[in-house]
């Protein structure tokens, strides 16, 4: 049994996720990967992290960031902080020499995850980037359907990320809406989480073009206030891409998608066979096998059982539901385990790396309205 003491920097929502994960993960998979210390927590805001160490029962809290990073007894960093200090963070966390999870995206443009990406290796530690939607046993499924060639050769995928999260045009602005702090609009806060799957399942993207909407061009400074500030991001984004696999697919992803929730949708068109997914209802996948053609054919459900990888950590039986948070579960027992024993896992830098490369690339093409190369 190790021990790893982690230094979480933010105290938000991801920050409560991800150390309800690494609590839970001892519970569902016993202390063998690793048990997890929680040492301390920083945010900017004062009452946030005070509040954050009672209620998450930390050690201790703190205002500044660069305390966690510098303290030798910390195991791994976790970076739940807004998309433009991830770059920051990663990067002095990794010359400390310590071994991070960070947040998605793994920061603001390609050219700094490339960067990032390159320093994990050079420094050979744990560089984890938390897309969680890589560990959903569904697709898991779905990518053992494509590798065993049950669905022939990928033609085609169609999939997009939708919420209404921010269609009232009342809400104030917030930093998702401003470049320099977010990077993107949808494209890299929803519309990633499909790149980061596809990535998994399809492998690289070769070119792209895409374009976007700002269906609500300013918004409040604040709650209430007259005066507006600039939205300099996309509410919505499509685009078009070619994989180098061959496969041509149509990729989209809205934060202002009236009555969408969190419509996390893909269909994938094989030559033997198709897959259709959505998110909302996580535990069922939707199939179609070419050789079962003939009086029943069509389309049906496989209800998420114990067969699926990652599935029976959870539930002894099939159609038993698991949720959102089993996916951070699982992502924090591979994490203590690649802490401890130096496990493989599929969400690197260089993974991230590459999905904001694809985002850079799609932003491009809506500027110069060409194809651009990934
Ligand atoms: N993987 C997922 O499913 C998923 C889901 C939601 C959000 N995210 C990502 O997680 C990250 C955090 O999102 P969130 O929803 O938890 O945000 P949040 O706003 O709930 O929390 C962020 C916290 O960071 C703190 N903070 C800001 N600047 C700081 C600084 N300099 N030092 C210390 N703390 C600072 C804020 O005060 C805030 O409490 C984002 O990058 C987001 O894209 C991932």
């Amino acid at each position: 049994m190790k021990e790893v003491k982690i230094g979480v920097i933010g105290a938000g929502w991801m920050a409560k996720a991800h150390t309800m994960a690494f609590r839970n993960a001892v519970s569902v998979f016993g202390t063998e990967f690793g048990v997890p210390v929680f040492e301390v927590i920083a945010d900017i805001n004062e009452a946030l992290a005070k509040q954050a160490k009672e209620s998450l029962n930390y050690n201790r809290y703190t205002t500044d960031w660069k305390e966690v990073i510098t303290d030798p007894t910390i195991d791994l960093i976790d970076i739940s902080t807004p998309n433009s200090m991830h770059y920051e963070m990663a990067k002095a966390a990794l010359e400390h020499g310590k071994n991070v999870f960070c947040e998605k995206p793994l920061s603001i443009s390609g050219k700094q995850s490339r960067e990032l990406a390159d320093l994990a290796k050079e420094k050979g530690v744990v560089n984890y980037a938390g897309y969680s939607n890589v560990m959903n046993p569904a697709n898991a499924y779905v990518e053992e359907l494509i590798k065993t060639g049950a669905l022939g050769q990928v033609m085609r995928v169609t999939a997009t990320y939708d919420q209404d999260m921010l269609l009232d045009p009342d809400l104030p602005i917030t930093w998702r809406h401003i470049n320099r702090l977010a990077g993107s609009g949808a494209l890299g806060d929803l519309g990633c989480h499909l790149l980061s799957v596809f990535h998994v399942l399809l492998g690289d993207i070769e070119k792209v073009s895409g374009m976007q909407s700002i269906v609500i061009p300013e918004r409040a400074v604040s709650k209430g206030s007259k005066e507006k500030a600039v939205v300099e991001n996309d509410d919505i984004i499509q685009f078009l891409c070619k994989y180098k696999n061959g496969a041509i697919g149509s990729i989209g992803s809205s934060r202002v998608a009236t009555g969408r929730k969190n419509y996390f949708y893909y269909e994938i068109q094989g030559t033997q066979g198709s897959v259709i997914y959505d998110l909302q209802r996580m535990g069922e996948v939707q199939v179609y096998f070419k050789k079962d053609e003939g009086r029943d054919c069509g389309y049906r459900t496989v209800h998420l059982n114990p067969y699926h990888k990652g599935f029976s950590a959870f539930q002894p039986a099939g159609g038993i539901a698991i949720g959102f948070d089993d996916m951070k579960i699982l992502q924090a027992k591979e994490i203590l385990s690649a802490v401890t024993t130096g496990t493989d896992y599929a969400c690197t830098f260089e993974m991230g790396a590459k999905v904001d490369s694809i985002v850079d690339a799609v932003l491009k093409s809506i500027e110069t309205g060409e194809w651009e190369e990934v």
